[in-house]
C-alpha cells in the first residue's frame, strides 16, 4: 500500500510517500525559520500563509521523486491535530480534496502519533511493551505503548514542554529561534557544572515534569552575571550548557523510573528535542543496563512528512479512514483519545 502523508500542523511543511512494502519512496521537509525568525517564535497566520505556498508543489515533487503518479497513491493520511488552527486546515483540506478526486481513501493522523511511532520506521523489530518519551515544541510526555493504538499515559509536563523550556531560555539569553538547536549548538562550549539548576520534580514519585522553573532560575543567574559585568559568550555557553544538562539528567531519569514501573525492557524517544545530541548520548548509556534504546535519525525527530505517512498507513492498511468527506481538524487531541487498532 502506498500511502501520501502530509504535515501542515506548524511550522514545517511536510510531505512523503511511504510503502508498506518498500519503506518510505520519498520525502521533503520545508522549514519556516525563516518565516518567524524575525518575530522570535511562530506566527500562526504566516505559518498558515506559507503552508498554503508550498504544499502544492511540494506534493507534485515528492509524488515524481517516489517515481509515482497521484493515481499510484491508495491513500492519503495527513495530520487532523492537535496543531495550529489555521495550519491543519491547509493540510487537512488538500488532503482530503486529493484523496476524493483520487476516489482513495483519507486517513487523520494524530500529530504525536506519528511521533510515537516514527522510531519504527528505522527500527521495525522493536519489542512490545515500549516506554516512548516525547518530547517536542508542546509536549513532554512519557507514553507506554503496548500496542498500535493503546496508549497509557505515564507522565506528562505540568506546565512548559522541554522543547517550550529550551525556546523561552535560548530567547531570554538573546540566541534566537529555534531555541532548542541554538542552545544545544552553544552548549558543546560550554561547562555543564558551572550553575548548579534543578533537576525539576525528580525527589517527588512519579514520571511527571515541570521545566517553567529552570528558565526563571536561567533568568536570576543570567541578571546576577549581567549585574557582575560578566554575561559574556563564555558565561552563555555555560548557562546554555548547565540548562541543558538538568534537562536531559531529568529526562533520562523519568526514563528510567517509566522503565522500572512498567517492567518494559525498551526505550524509545521521538519528537523535536530528541534531536538533542546530548540527550541522545544519555539514553545510549541506559543500553549498558539491558535497555534497547531507540530514536529516530534527525531528520525524522522534528517534524515531517514521513512519520504522518507512515503512521497513517498502519491504519489505512488494518481498514481504518475518515468516515466522511468533511474537513475535520482537531486542535487539541489527547492522544490517549485514539482508536485501537487490531
Ligand atoms: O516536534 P517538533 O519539530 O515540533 C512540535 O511538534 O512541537 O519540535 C520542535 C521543538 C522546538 O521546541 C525546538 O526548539 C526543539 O524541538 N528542538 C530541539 C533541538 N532541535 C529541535 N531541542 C533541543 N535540542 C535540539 N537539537
Ligand atoms: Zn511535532
Amino acid at each position: 500500500m502506498r500511502v501520501l502523508g502530509i504535515e501542515t500542523s506548524c511550522d514545517e511543511t511536510g510531505v512523503a510517500v511511504y510503502d508498506t512494502e518498500a519503506g518510505l519512496l520519498a520525502h521533503r521537509v520545508h522549514s519556516q525559520i525563516d518565516v518567524h525568525a524575525v518575530y522570535g517564535g511562530v506566527v500562526p497566520e504566516l505559518a498558515s500563509r506559507d503552508h498554503v505556498r508550498y504544499l502544492r508543489p511540494m506534493v507534485d515533487e515528492t509524488i515524481a521523486a517516489a517515481g509515482l503518479a497521484p493515481t499510484d497513491l491508495d491513500g492519503v493520511a495527513y495530520t487532523t491535530g492537535p496543531g495550529l488552527l489555521g495550519a491543519l486546515l491547509v493540510g487537512a483540506t488538500f488532503a482530503k480534496t486529493l484523496a476524493l478526486s483520487l476516489e482513495r481513501p483519507a486517513l487523520g493522523v494524530h500529530h504525536m502519533e506519528g511521533h510515537l511511532l516514527a522510531p519504527l520506521m528505522e527500527t521495525p523489530d522493536l519489542a512490545l511493551p515500549f516506554v516512548a518519551l516525547l518530547v517536542s515544541g508542546g509536549h513532554t510526555q512519557l507514553i507506554l505503548v503496548r500496542a498500535l493504538g493503546d496508549y497509557e499515559l505515564l507522565g506528562t509536563t505540568l506546565d512548559d514542554a522541554a522543547g517550550e523550556a529550551f525556546d523561552k531560555t535560548a530567547k531570554l539569553l538573546e540566541l534566537g529561534y529555534p531555541g532548542g538547536p541554538k542552545i544545544s549548538a552553544l552548549a558543546e562550549t560550554g561547562d555543564p557544572t558551572r550553575f548548579g539548576f534543578t533537576r525539576p520534580l525528580t525527589d517527588r514519585p512519579g514520571c511527571d515534569f515541570s521545566f517553567s522553573g529552570l528558565k526563571t532560575q536561567v533568568l536570576t543567574e543570567a541578571k546576577k552575571c549581567v549585574d557582575a559585568g560578566i554575561l559574556d559568550d563564555g558565561t552563555k555557553a555555560d548557562l546554555a550548557a548547565s540548562f541543558q544538562a538538568a534537562i536531559v539528567d531529568t529526562l533520562v531519569l523519568k526514563c528510567v523510573r517509566a522503565l522500572e514501573e512498567t517492567g518494559a525492557k525498551t526505550l524509545v524517544m521521538s519528537g523535536g528535542v530528541s534531536a538533542n545530541r546530548q540527550l541522545r548520548e544519555a539514553l545510549r548509556g541506559l543500553e549498558n543496563r539491558g535497555v534497547q534504546v531507540a530514536y529516530p535519525s534527525p531528520q525524522f525527530c522534528t517534524d515531517n512528512g514521513a512519520m504522518i505517512a507512515f503512521a497513517g498507513a498502519l491504519r489505512l492498511e488494518r481498514g481504518q479512514a475518515d468516515a466522511s468527506a468533511q474537513i475535520q481538524i482537531r486542535p487539541r487531541w489527547p492522544l490517549a483519545d485514539l482508536p485501537e487498532v487490531v
